[in-house]
């Protein structure tokens, strides 16, 4: 089975990826990583570990549909069969989100369907919660909304602020992702009808 990473930063959970294929733990092979930012650091990560790579950029461009377009073009070369978004900070279309219905995978930093959007941890601080984490879901059309398919949690500890919460929640978000990317590959976890089954059984 082959896998796509989308990227637009730093990769540390792109590494996390890399480092689990080069301990042979994954259950798919990282074919190809694409950015839409020239600058992200994670395409460096994926040229190191051999890793075929792209750049599309974004920037500049405002038909979303277009870009999306392009972007499907590039996937379709490679027929992927999951399409893993690692810090992918653009929304895609719902085109895009059907085309590849069921095979895309998204990590956000928070307990969804708690703190949707942006700033995730400074808005769990905010709160006053006291745990907070990441989620791997299905990606649909709703932005972040998708059904879940596996959660991290940490403990918020007293004087965190949202930059040592985002560093613990980061280090569970390296844990679970390629867990949660075997579990598909390995046809344990299914998207059906807006839901995730696993073992066919609903989540
Ligand atoms: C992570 O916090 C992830 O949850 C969010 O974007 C960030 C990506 O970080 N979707 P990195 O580029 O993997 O280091």
């Amino acid at each position: 089975k082959k896998a796509v990473v989308l990227i637009s930063g730093g990769g540390t959970n792109l590494q996390a990826f890399i480092d689990a294929s080069q301990r042979r733990e994954l259950d798919f092979e990282l074919a190809m990583v694409v950015s839409n930012r020239s600058q992200a650091g994670g395409l460096t990560r994926a040229e190191d570990a051999g890793i075929d790579t792209r750049c599309l950029p974004s920037k500049g461009i405002s038909d979303r549909a277009a870009y999306d377009r392009s972007l499907a073009t590039e996937l379709d070369r490679l027929a992927p069969d999951l399409i893993i978004l690692a810090g992918f900070m653009r929304i895609l279309s719902a085109p895009f989100v059907s085309r590849y219905a069921g095979r895309i995978l998204n990590i956000h930093p928070s307990l969804l369907p708690l703190y949707p959007g942006l700033h995730t941890h400074a808005r769990a601080l905010a709160a006053g919660d006291r745990e907070h984490g990441c989620t791997v879901h299905f990606v649909t059309e709703e932005l972040d909304g998708g059904p879940p398919i596996l959660q991290g949690r940490v403990a918020i500890e007293p004087g965190d602020d949202p930059e040592t919460l985002a560093a613990r929640v980061l280090q569970v978000e390296h844990q679970i992702y390629p867990r949660a990317a075997n579990l598909f590959a390995s046809g344990r976890i299914v998207y059906r009808d807006g839901q995730c089954l696993l073992d066919n059984k609903v989540l």
